[in-house]
């Protein structure tokens, strides 16, 4: 098979790439697409697709990477959540607490649930949970479970926050839909908690090619809770046990890809962070606040800037041809869809961060000639060369 992308080009089309735009993020898989070919023809001649010898293999491999005895695929990163709260208890009526600053995917499945988010403010530096705040929070509420969400690829200030709702007797929930291989003193993303939740949404670090989810855990019980809920409440074939079951499944196919990326994961992880770092030492004399970290508890998921003046610099990086976004423009306490009891005010640093925010392209197989391109235009933007870049 001929892949185009692996064909020479002429200088001229290489010239024309330099002037195209940036884009915030593109699928890097040129690597790995004969291994992801394989993978696809080893799935279709097996004619087996769902629930199948690839989902129990990739089960394990990623089982043992995050350092966990337990991980089980389920179709998306939202219903990991979502099976996850069910598996912990969570119901109708019950707390949870969780930040207000990462997409409303883990709102979605507290909602979902019929449990209410309180929203508990994150720590200005990480943009994570604070461990301040949720002592805070404590003494105000009983939540059933907490969510904490890795915000950018950034493992939050894990340990103590577990230690915090551990005391107290409550379950922690660890997003990492954006923080695939993030480590802290040996331990993984995923290994914290009591569960860690994994989306494999095509741009995250582990991506699959299409939709994927995964709960990690070491906790034999709620592995054997989210196997059923996974599958309509299934104990066995036909034999509905649990309430609160659908079909949630990750399909073969996608195992299969997700294995043959899995092997790779800590390479790009290494190359987004080698960028992160580069924009890191330019723009430490320009006036934006950077990623504090570029350890191994920092996968740049995303790499995000903030700035005051933060969509006049969008603006001006748009006009460069660098694609950007806002990760995320509306604290979930404060969107449209759902009523909240917090209100404008309640969150300062939450709602501070989403007027503020700004994601640059952070990939890997982002060119050097790009990322030097994404310099420049920031810095024009400050020394204000306006139309130039
Ligand atoms: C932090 C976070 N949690 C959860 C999700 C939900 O994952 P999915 O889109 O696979 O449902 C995403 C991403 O999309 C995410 O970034």
């Amino acid at each position: 098979m001929d892949f185009p992308s692996f064909r020479r080009q002429n200088p001229q089309q290489v010239l024309l790439r330099n002037h195209q735009k940036i884009p915030l993020f593109r699928i890097h898989d040129d690597a790995c697409k004969r291994a992801l070919v394989d993978a696809t023809m080893r799935v279709i001649e097996s004619r087996w697709y769902i629930l199948g010898a690839e989902v129990a293999a990739f089960e394990r491999d990623f089982a043992a990477y995050c350092g966990v005895a337990h991980c089980v695929g389920v179709a998306n990163g939202t219903d990991a959540l979502e099976l996850a709260l069910r598996a912990l208890g969570v119901k109708r009526g019950h707390t949870v607490f969780l930040a207000a600053n990462a997409g409303f995917y883990g709102s979605t499945a507290v909602r979902l649930t019929g449990a209410v988010p309180y929203y508990v403010d994150v720590d200005e530096e990480t943009l994570t949970l604070s461990p301040r705040s949720l002592e805070h929070a404590f003494r105000q509420d009983n939540p059933k479970a907490v969510i904490i969400t890795h915000l950018y690829g950034q493992l939050a200030d894990i340990q103590d926050i577990v230690e915090i709702a551990t005391r107290k007797g409550v379950p922690t929930i660890e997003d990492c839909a954006q923080a695939h291989g993030a480590s802290r003193g040996g331990r993984r993303a995923g290994s914290f908690g009591t569960v860690g939740c994994f989306s494999f949404y095509p741009t995250k670090n582990l991506g699959a090619l299409g939709d994927g989810g995964a709960v990690t855990t070491n906790d034999p019980a709620v592995a054997a809770h989210l196997l059923q809920l996974r599958q309509y409440g299934w104990s066995m074939k036909y034999r509905v046990d649990t309430p609160g079951g659908r079909n949630s499944r990750l399909d073969e196919m996608q195992a299969a890809l997700l294995r043959e990326k899995l092997g790779m994961l800590d390479g790009w992880n290494g190359e987004r962070r080698r960028i992160g770092n580069r924009y890191n030492q330019a723009f430490a004399r320009l006036p934006v606040r950077c990623p504090i970290s570029l350890g191994e508890d920092f996968v740049a998921h995303l790499y995000v800037v903030r700035h005051a003046e933060r969509d006049a610099l969008r603006s001006h990086l748009e006009g460069c041809g660098i694609g950007t976004d806002i990760h995320y423009p509306v604290p979930d306490h404060l969107q449209k869809g759902y009523a909240s009891h917090q209100s404008e005010g309640d969150l300062p640093i939450t709602e501070d961060a989403c007027r503020t925010v700004l994601s640059l392209p952070c990939f890997p197989g982002l060119a050097d000639t790009e990322q030097k391109r994404v310099i420049s235009a920031l810095e024009s933007f400050f020394e204000g060369r306006s139309g130039a870049c």
